[in-house]
C-alpha cells in the first residue's frame, strides 16, 4: 500500500506559516508533486466548529483541560476524514500545526506540561508522527507583534474577535517558545528549526532544502 508524506508546520502566532505553507504547496506542484494543505485547529466541518470555539475571544476562561481536549477532538476528526485517506493514497500532506502545537501551548503555555499531552496524542492519534516537522522561529517579540497587528486588523474587518491565544501575556508566549525548543532538541531528526528573523525568500529557500533532502530519503527508502 503506498505512503505519502506527511509533513507539519509550527511556530508562534505571526511566525509566518499560513504564508510557507502556500509557497511550499506551489513549489510542489511546480515539480509535480500536488499536496493536500490542511490546518489544525479546522481543516474539517466539524474542526471549523471546534476552531471557532477554541479561537473566540468570548469563550474565555476555558479550563487548560477542556481546551487540549478540544485540540485533540479537532485532530482525531482531521486524521479519520483527511490526513489518513490522504496518506493511504501516497499524497503529501501539508497541515499547519499538529501535537507539536498542543505540547507547546496546551503543555507549554498553559503548564499542563508534556506528559498528559503526549499522552493523549499516543491514545487519540495512535502516536501518528509527521514524517518531517518545519519549526519557524524569528523571535517572539517579531511573532507577537505581527500576530496581534493581524488580530486587529481581522477583528476591524469582520468584527470577529479571534484572539483569545493572541491576548495571552508574554510570558505565556515565552513558554511557548521555550516548548517549541525543547522539542526540537527531543527530535532532531523529525523538526528542522528555521531561526530568526529571516525574510520570506529565505524562509522559503530553507523550507524546500529541507524538504528536498527528506524526498530525496524518501525515494531511496521506496
Ligand atoms: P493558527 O492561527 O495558527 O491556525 O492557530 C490557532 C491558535 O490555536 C494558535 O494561537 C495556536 C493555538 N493552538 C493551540 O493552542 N494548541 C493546538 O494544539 C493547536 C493546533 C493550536
Amino acid at each position: 500500500m503506498p505512503h505519502g508524506l506527511f509533513i507539519t508546520l509550527e511556530g508562534l502566532d505571526g511566525s509566518g506559516k499560513t504564508t510557507q505553507i502556500k509557497r511550499l504547496a506551489t513549489w510542489l506542484e511546480r515539480r509535480g508533486l500536488p499536496s493536500l494543505m490542511t490546518r489544525q485547529p479546522g481543516g474539517t466541518a466539524t474542526g471549523e466548529r471546534i476552531r471557532e470555539i477554541l479561537l473566540d475571544a468570548r469563550s474565555s476562561p476555558l479550563a487548560p483541560l477542556a481546551e487540549m481536549a478540544l485540540m485533540f477532538a479537532d485532530r482525531a476528526q482531521a486524521i479519520a476524514e483527511v490526513i489518513e485517506p490522504a496518506l493511504a493514497a501516497g499524497k503529501i500532506v501539508l497541515c499547519d500545526r499538529f501535537t507539536d502545537s498542543t505540547e507547546a501551548y496546551q503543555g507549554g503555555g498553559r503548564q499542563l506540561g508534556s506528559d498528559v499531552v503526549l499522552e493523549m496524542h499516543r491514545l487519540v492519534c495512535g502516536g501518528m508522527q509527521p514524517d518531517l516537522t518545519l519549526l519557524l522561529l524569528p523571535s517572539l517579540e517579531a511573532s507577537l507583534a505581527r500576530a496581534r497587528r493581524r488580530n486587529t486588523h481581522t477583528e476591524a474587518k469582520t468584527g470577529r474577535n479571534e484572539g483569545r491565544f493572541e491576548a495571552e501575556q508574554d510570558a505565556f508566549y515565552r513558554r511557548v517558545w521555550e516548548k517549541y525548543r525543547e522539542i526540537a532538541a527531543r527530535e532532531p531528526q523529525r523538526v528542522v528549526c528555521i531561526e530568526g528573523n529571516l525574510g520570506i525568500d529565505e524562509v522559503h529557500e530553507q523550507i524546500v532544502e529541507a524538504v528536498a533532502e527528506r524526498l530525496v530519503t524518501e525515494t531511496r527508502s521506496a
